[in-house]
C-alpha cells in the first residue's frame, strides 16, 4: 500500500487515476482548487473512509496551498511515499504572439512547469525518507517535440521534461523513480476541441490509471522513466 499525493484529481486524467488507485486501497491525497467540484462523483468523500481519503485545497499558482497540502497530508498520514502530478492547463497561444497574451504564457509555464518544481522540491524529504519513494508527472508527447505552433503549452511542457531529468537524476540514489508520461490526445475536457481525433480513438484516462497503478508497484529497478503514449502515428 502507498500513500500517495495527486494533484488535479476533481476531474480528467487525475480524476481516473485517484480512483483507481483508491479502488486498490492506497491512501490518497488528493490536491484540488475547488473543493465542492469533487463531490456526487465516483470520489465523494461520502463513499471513502477518511483513513483512506483525504482532500485539500491546492492552487498550483499559490505556493502556500502546497505547503499547506503537504503538511496537512503529513498530520493526516503521517508519511507519504509517492507524488503524481496532473494538474494542468492546455494553451493555443502561439510564437508570434500579442501583447495581450503574454500573461497566459507566464500562467501556462506557472501551472505547468514551476508548481511542479514547487511540489516535488516541497515533497522531497517524504519521498527521501520513504526510502521508496515515487513520481509520477503527466508530461505530454508535447514535452518530445513541437507539432504546429503550440508555442506556450509545448515550451512549458519541454521545460518540465529538463525539469523531470534532472529531478530522476538527484533522486536515483536515494530509491526515488520518476516517470514521465507523455500522451498525445487524452479523452478528457482538455481534448474537447480537437476535431483531427475522435475521442474514442484517442487515449482513454483509465489507460493511463492502469500504467500508474502498475509502475507504483514496480521495484526500482524495473521503473520506466518514460511511457510515451502514441493514439496517432507519430514518425
Ligand atoms: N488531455 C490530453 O489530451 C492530454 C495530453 C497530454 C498531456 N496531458 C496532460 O495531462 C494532465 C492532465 O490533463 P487532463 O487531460 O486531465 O486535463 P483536464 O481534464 O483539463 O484537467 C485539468 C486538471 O488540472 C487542474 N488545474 C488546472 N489549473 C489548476 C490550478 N491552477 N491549480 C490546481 N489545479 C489546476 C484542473 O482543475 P479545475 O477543475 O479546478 O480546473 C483539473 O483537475 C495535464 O498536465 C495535461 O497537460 C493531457
Amino acid at each position: 500500500m502507498r500513500t500517495i499525493l495527486i494533484s488535479g484529481a476533481n476531474r480528467g486524467i487525475g480524476l481516473k487515476i485517484a480512483h483507481k488507485l483508491l479502488k486498490e486501497g492506497n491512501r490518497v491525497s488528493i490536491g484540488i482548487r475547488n473543493l465542492s467540484s469533487i463531490s456526487n462523483g465516483i470520489l465523494d468523500p461520502k463513499e471513502w473512509s477518511p483513513n483512506q481519503l483525504l482532500i485539500n485545497h491546492y492552487d498550483a499558482l499559490e505556493i502556500n496551498t502546497a505547503k499547506k497540502w503537504i503538511d496537512n497530508t503529513k498530520e493526516k498520514f503521517g508519511s507519504f511515499d509517492s507524488l503524481i502530478n496532473c494538474a494542468g492547463v492546455f494553451s493555443r497561444i502561439p510564437f508570434l504572439y500579442e501583447d495581450s497574451e503574454r500573461n497566459e504564457i507566464i500562467k501556462t509555464m506557472n501551472i505547468n512547469f514551476l508548481s511542479i518544481w514547487d511540489l516535488c522540491r516541497l515533497s522531497w524529504e517524504e519521498l527521501v525518507s520513504s526510502k521508496n519513494g515515487r513520481i509520477l508527472t503527466l508530461v505530454s508527447m508535447s514535452g518530445k517535440r513541437s507539432k504546429g505552433d503550440l508555442a506556450a503549452y509545448t515550451s512549458s511542457k519541454f521545460a518540465l521534461m529538463g525539469l523531470c531529468q534532472t529531478i530522476r537524476n538527484n533522486g536515483w540514489d536515494k530509491n526515488i523513480r520518476l516517470t514521465v508520461i507523455c500522451p498525445s490526445w487524452v479523452n478528457t475536457d482538455m481534448a474537447k476541441e480537437v476535431k483531427s481525433t475522435n475521442k474514442f480513438d484517442m487515449t482513454q484516462p483509465e489507460d493511463i490509471a492502469e500504467f500508474c497503478s502498475t509502475i507504483l508497484k514496480m521495484p526500482k529497478q524495473s521503473v520506466p522513466f518514460e511511457i510515451s503514449l502514441n493514439c496517432n502515428l507519430e514518425v
